[in-house]
């Protein structure tokens, strides 16, 4: 494709002004066409300068996660072999897991960068517009057992807190069992899905949104009191594409270590990087709902409550926090 052979050629010389007749014979195309290319990837986004007598130079990337600028960073080897990448789409955990049957292999990522039918956990929608998140699904193939899926999303809190901790600098936590919060208000979501056999997974679509540059303005009300940003929370404007480099590289080393070593490692990282844990908690499973104080996790990711009448082990459901224990 000419507009991907003129964007390497001007990434490679980042800055650096190359000539139309330079770009011309590398390519065997007429300035002309040269000249209709440069001007669709301005409109992606791509600022690019372009004078009469020195050619043209990409002097800035736009801040969207097209599969070439990602491909370009990628630290891993595992995570985005397949790159799946849509200006809008519905949801992406429901496009992966389509490609999930078609036989994609682990590692493919579905990139999008807004989402008309964003899907959270226990059947609510997701906010997710457009170039202001992160919206992505990874597909994995685990050779554990069902069971174990669970503690696949823990792995998934686990490594997109440490990323924002690398690239903000802020202290968010994972509030059982996979938002990330920062000041009580929701920062990621992380919605997986899962396609089983009794004793093996076929896949798991690990979906997740992160909250990056959405201003207040941006928020429906309805969500003011539960929703924020790392844009709002740290003042300043996160490139994404960093961000999500450096996401992918955390959950690369943690997915290859819980493959090699058991869940051990991440099970006492979620407890460390917890913020439920030792807090007042209402819990709303599916099938009850009742206050105590969180006291741990155990092995499956369950969170262990203690209450009036003995301690409860709460495997699915939401909890919100009340109080800072003593
Ligand atoms: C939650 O906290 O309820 C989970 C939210 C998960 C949102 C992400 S955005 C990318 C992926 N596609 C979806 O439809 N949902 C997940």
């Amino acid at each position: 494709m000419i507009r991907n052979k003129i964007l390497e050629l001007l990434r490679s010389r980042l800055g650096c002004f190359v000539s139309g007749e330079e770009l011309g014979r590398q390519l065997s195309v007429s300035r002309t066409a040269i000249s209709k290319q440069i001007q669709k990837l301005r409109q992606e986004g791509y600022e690019i300068e372009s004078t009469v007598s020195q050619g043209h130079r990409l002097v800035a990337l736009p801040d969207l996660l097209r599969p070439e600028e990602v491909r370009s960073r990628l630290q891993t080897g595992v995570l985005g072999k397949e790159i799946i990448y849509f200006s809008q789409i519905g949801s992406t955990n429901d496009e992966a897991k389509r490609r999930a049957v078609e036989g994609y292999p682990e590692g493919t990522l579905v990139i999008t960068e807004a989402q008309l039918g964003g899907r959270g956990r226990l059947a609510r929608g997701w906010f997710s517009p457009f170039a202001k998140g992160i919206w992505f699904s990874l597909i994995l193939r685990p050779p554990f057992p069902p069971q174990e899926a669970p503690k696949c999303t823990l792995m998934a809190a686990v490594a997109i807190n440490r990323a924002i901790h690398d690239c903000t600098g802020l202290a968010s936590g994972i509030k059982w069992p996979n938002d990330i919060l920062y000041n009580g208000k929701k920062l990621v979501g992380i919605l997986t899905e899962m396609s089983a056999e009794m004793d093996a997974i076929n896949h798991i679509v690990i979906g997740m949104g992160v909250n990056v540059n959405i201003t207040e303005a941006d928020i429906p009300p309805e969500l003011q009191s539960v929703a924020t940003s790392l844009q709002l929370e740290t003042g300043v404007a996160v490139p994404r594409l960093d961000l999500f480099i450096q996401i992918l590289a955390r959950l690369e080393e943690l997915y290859l270590a819980v493959k090699k070593e058991g869940f051990a490692t991440v099970l006492d990282a979620w407890r460390q990087e917890s913020i439920t844990l030792n807090r007042v908690v209402n819990v709303i499973a599916p099938d009850r709902s009742f206050a105590g104080k969180a006291l741990d996790i155990d092995v499956d990711g369950a969170l262990l409550v203690e209450t009036a009448t003995g301690v409860e082990r709460v495997l699915a459901g939401d909890v919100s926090i009340r109080s800072l224990a003593e």
